[in-house]
């Protein structure tokens, strides 16, 4: 199958209602792909894999050169994201297993072009540092979900203004994305 085929297979089990699929879905997912398109983005950190829409969505992005390496620590969605990886032919996806605190710990500095947060919405503010230091310089941190009021996006909106290595700003799109740059 192709990735499209594979990614609305997702959107159509996500919007059947019939599990609980957050997805990030084809509207915010657009400005994504437009994101790492626009910088020419080879190398991605997915962080919150589910069953795999978002890091197939930029795998589109990166083209067969670039890599998308995705984080999820629960085993059925990861399991899930792998056989979807293998039904799209996406070899340039690196499924990893494990909690992203303890997973971001150990990559090394300066990797990735963009990352996409996605993960529970209480992991945000404790991956933030690790997250600006595997980004490369000028590269971009999105985050999604950033307008809800709960507390956890309120303490991610006042890290992120606050952080001394990235220039951040929201997009009041669907629930909110925020973009950070790493000067
Ligand atoms: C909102 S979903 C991700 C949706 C995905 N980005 C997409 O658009 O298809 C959040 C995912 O993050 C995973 N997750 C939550 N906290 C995590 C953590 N600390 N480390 C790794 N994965 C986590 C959840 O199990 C869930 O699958």
């Amino acid at each position: 199958m192709s990735i499209e085929s594979v990614m609305r297979e997702i959107e159509i089990e996500s919007s059947s209602g019939k599990k609980f699929l957050p997805i990030v879905g084809p509207v915010k997912g657009n400005f994504l792909y437009m994101l790492a398109k626009v910088s020419q983005a080879k190398t991605v950190l997915d962080v919150g894999t589910l069953t795999g829409y978002s890091a197939l969505l930029m795998t589109k992005a990166v083209g067969t050169k670039g890599k998308v390496t995705t984080i999820e620590n629960d085993k059925n969605y990861y399991d899930e994201a792998v056989r979807n990886f293998k039904k799209a032919k996406a070899k340039n996806i690196i499924p990893k297993f494990g909690d992203a605190t303890e997973l971001l710990k150990k990559m090394p500095e300066n990797k990735f072009d963009i990352i996409f947060l996605d993960i529970w919405k209480e992991g945000y503010v404790q991956v933030l540092d690790n997250c600006v230091r595997v980004l490369k310089k000028n590269g971009l941190l999105i985050a999604d979900n950033v307008m809800w009021e709960e507390e956890p996006l309120k303490k991610w909106r006042e890290a992120i203004f606050n952080h001394k290595k990235i220039v951040s700003f929201l997009v009041p799109l669907a629930d909110g994305m925020s973009v950070s740059m790493k000067s």
